[in-house]
């Protein structure tokens, strides 16, 4: 762990006098995630959460959160890094039944390397990143790196991130959202397509329509690109966002 991982386990503990730090680390991962959600889009239930778990909490013990979230956001500002996966695990609070091992850094870093950023994602007006089981999003802070070195290249990217358990949901829309990512991170089942709720970064809102127009017009670029791909001369019209799915619907907060 780093000094400020430490100092942010510290945190946690001075908080956990009553609870395990693994429950208020994921108690801080909750309201925190919340308090980035409601900053937009003021959800009365989230709202209602966010009370319920503060109310846990005496005032000294509260205080530990912003206190911890300054030294997150510290972090990730010197460097974009796993902060939040490595903590989460460091605490044990990781189910390991459930196959919670999150890939180390360094790995993630070398599997970018060779993988996402080729030459070609340049070429590209968007390209589209998934990531059907992201625990920390570990796997797509790389490429924020990237984006961060050349941040002309930020709506070049647009990140659909996933994952059933609402704690790695909270921690990488908590870090996606921090380094500034388009990112749309879902609360879901990859396998059966179940959508529990869907949290996409200020970033994305700020960037939707331009997202949107890159889409389209890529996709139109690519069927042209590869005419054999064309199944007949139809007119072509390319899917929205939201027809794809992957438009949030800031109306129905799906
Ligand atoms: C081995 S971890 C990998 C996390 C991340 N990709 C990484 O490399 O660090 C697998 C993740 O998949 C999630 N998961 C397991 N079953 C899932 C499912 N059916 N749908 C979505 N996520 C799932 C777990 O919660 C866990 O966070």
């Amino acid at each position: 762990m780093t000094e400020k991982q430490s100092q942010f386990v510290k945190l946690m503990e001075r908080a956990a006098r009553r609870h395990n730090s693994y429950v208020v680390f994921k108690d801080f991962c909750a309201i925190t995630a919340i308090s980035f959600y409601n900053a937009i889009f003021k959800d009365p239930a989230k709202e209602k959460e966010y009370a319920h778990i503060m109310g846990k909490y005496t005032k000294e013990e509260a205080d530990c959160f912003p206190a911890a979230l300054a030294v997150l956001a510290e972090a990730l500002e010197e460097r974009v890094h796993d902060f939040l996966g490595v903590v989460y695990q460091e605490l044990g609070a990781n189910n390991k039944a459930a196959g919670q091992f999150f890939t180390p850094y360094h790995l993630c870093e070398l599997m970018t390397n060779v993988s996402v950023v080729t030459d070609n994602w340049d070429k590209r007006l968007i390209n589209l990143i998934e990531e059907p089981a992201c625990g920390s999003g570990a796997m797509l802070l790389p490429i924020c790196e990237r984006i961060r070195q050349r941040p002309e290249t930020n709506n070049k990217f647009l990140f659909v991130a996933t994952d059933l358990d609402l704690t790695c949901v909270h921690m990488a829309y908590i870090q996606l959202t921090l380094c500034g990512a388009n990112a749309v991170i879902k609360h879901a089942n990859t396998l059966t397509l179940e959508v529990y709720s869907t949290w996409p970064t200020i970033a994305y809102i700020g960037n939707r329509e331009e997202l949107e127009r890159r889409m389209m017009a890529q996709e139109m670029m690519d069927i042209f690109h590869n005419p054999a791909e064309r199944k007949s001369n139809d007119i072509i019209v390319p899917e929205t966002l939201a027809q794809k799915g992957l438009l949030f619907d800031l109306r129905a907060g799906k």
